[in-house]
């Protein structure tokens, strides 16, 4: 689709989520909440010929497992071959070593001419990355059934190394479709009786609460909610605010490690030791994190975490995964009776989760995004992060009207997500200036407390495209 085309789409669709949730809607709880808006974009791929087979194909994702940019199965005589650079060996010995990170952006398939500031609606997959899923869907279509099984290996492994990623052990991780997904088993599977209390704040986003109103609706139990300042002054503000709003009722906190509009970055090792402390369970939507700030499961202390892997972490789109803490596991229902024994506990989560056919192409690929990610080193990865948006920050003060909900404090701000608002300006007006003008996505977090444009940059997105977006804001504004 070209572009014009993608904006024309866009522009049909402005008023409504891909699930086709009208935007700003109203949930049961009255709060006023923003939803992903589609992003129209479909890269205009070419389908190379491609030698496969089942040799190949594990080549291909040992290869990828090593860490290697997994070129080999494409034919050398198409175009975005003939393009690719491997990816130069990471860390780089300087995070402003533009030539390094300009080779890093040789290994995505954005079209040229947009300026990607979305990444917390979707993260671009590396050509290594959709390579292994074109491999992993041939190998399928090669050998049928005896191809299925194999690929539950690989599946397998991207579980372990997903365990591995976030600090989880292999028995805590369920892999799942997204964010959502996993919330859903979240909200369904704590023990709770009708009258008894969640605890939420005001910044969640739709996947997390609609299911909790849901649940409230059908069984009777209470959501609350807390509004946290965008931004806070502290981190113990945030526990301080929370601790105020329990009830004696309050059996749940459910928040974000990282908000979907200011990116606001939870105290999440605080709260859940003040929750845990009072006997109340916390679970985490962590959809905004891995990939972006560190995510050290074991050492958070939450019973429950749901997250995608497909922003941050760059795994094809349709993957995320469950975490249940070891010890809480026998206060969790699972969401699915799945194939297997789902209340063997020596098995862990992993047959709890959605199964049947599913795309196993897709699974088998999330090790290879994660060893591209490690291959450049997610230190370098923050790091590149925090300087991008740290500079963002810096010149957007410099603009009249335009004022941070993202705090410029490292304890409290998250290294990807900026957010800002504009004295005067409705912030949709905005967005679709900037996209039709520049060719800039980004997107906006409009709440009953707020209206922001959010901007999401990750280490392939460069200081002169931040350049450009301050350009067209200084004309605009
Ligand atoms: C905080 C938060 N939670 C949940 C989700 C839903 O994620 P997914 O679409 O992967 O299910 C998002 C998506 O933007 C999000 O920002």
């Amino acid at each position: 689709m070209s572009r014009d085309k993608n904006r024309a789409h866009q522009a049909h669709s402005d008023h409504t989520s891909e699930d086709g949730v009208p935007l700003n809607s109203t949930v049961p709880d009255g709060t006023t909440l923003d939803v992903e808006s589609p992003d129209g974009s479909t890269p205009d791929h070419r389908v190379p010929e491609i030698q496969g087979s089942r040799r190949d194909f594990l080549k291909g994702s040992l290869a990828a497992a090593a860490g290697v940019a997994a070129t080999s199965l494409w034919d050398p005589t198409n175009a975005f071959a003939q393009k690719d650079e491997a990816l130069p060996p990471g860390p780089p010995a300087r995070i402003d070593d533009e030539a390094y990170w300009e080779k890093v952006r040789t290994q995505f398939h954005l079209n040229p001419d947009t300026i990607y500031l979305n990444n917390g609606t979707l993260g671009l997959c590396p050509k290594p990355v959709t390579q292994a899923v074109y491999d992993g869907y041939r190998y399928l279509a090669e050998t049928g059934s005896e191809g299925r099984s194999q690929l539950w290996d690989e599946v397998e492994e991207s579980r372990k190394h997903v365990a591995r990623f976030l600090g989880a052990g292999e028995k805590e991780i369920v892999l799942t479709r997204n964010a959502t997904q996993g919330l859903q088993f979240v909200v369904n599977g704590i023990r709770m009786e009708p009258g008894d209390e969640v605890l939420m704040t005001t910044d969640e986003h739709i996947a997390g609460t609609r299911p909790w109103a849901l649940r409230a609706r059908r069984y009777g139990i209470r959501v609350n909610q807390v509004q946290i300042p965008s931004p806070p002054g502290n981190k113990q503000e945030v526990v301080d605010l929370f601790e105020q709003a329990l009830t004696p009722k309050t059996k749940v906190i459910f928040f974000c490690q990282v908000t979907r509009g200011p990116g606001l970055l939870y105290p999440v090792r605080e709260l859940c030791d003040m929750a845990r402390e009072k006997g109340i369970i916390s679970a985490v939507d962590g959809a905004q994190a891995p990939g972006m700030t560190p995510v050290y499961l074991n050492e958070m202390g939450c019973d429950l975490f749901a997250t995608s892997l497909h922003k941050w972490a760059l795994t094809p789109s349709g993957t995320g995964c469950l975490y249940v803490r070891e010890g809480f596991q026998d206060n969790f229902w699972p969401g699915s009776g799945g194939n297997g024994p789902w209340d063997d506990r020596e098995q862990g989560l992993y047959h709890v989760g959605p199964h049947g056919t599913y795309e196993r192409p897709v699974r088998a690929a999330i090790k290879t995004a994660l060893s591209f990610l490690e291959s450049i080193g997610m230190d370098a990865i923050f790091a590149r992060d925090r300087m991008l948006s740290d500079y963002l920050k810096e010149q957007l003060l410099e603009i009249p009207g335009v004022s941070l909900g993202t705090s410029r404090d490292h304890a409290l701000s998250s290294p990807g997500i900026t957010s800002f608002g504009v004295e005067g300006w409705d912030t949709s007006l905005l967005r679709g200036i900037l996209e039709g003008k520049a060719g800039i996505i980004l997107s906006r977090d409009q709440r009953r407390y707020h209206d922001l444009v959010r901007v999401s940059t990750h280490f392939y997105n460069t200081p002169s495209e931040i350049d450009r977006l301050l350009e067209v804001l200084r004309e605009i504004l």
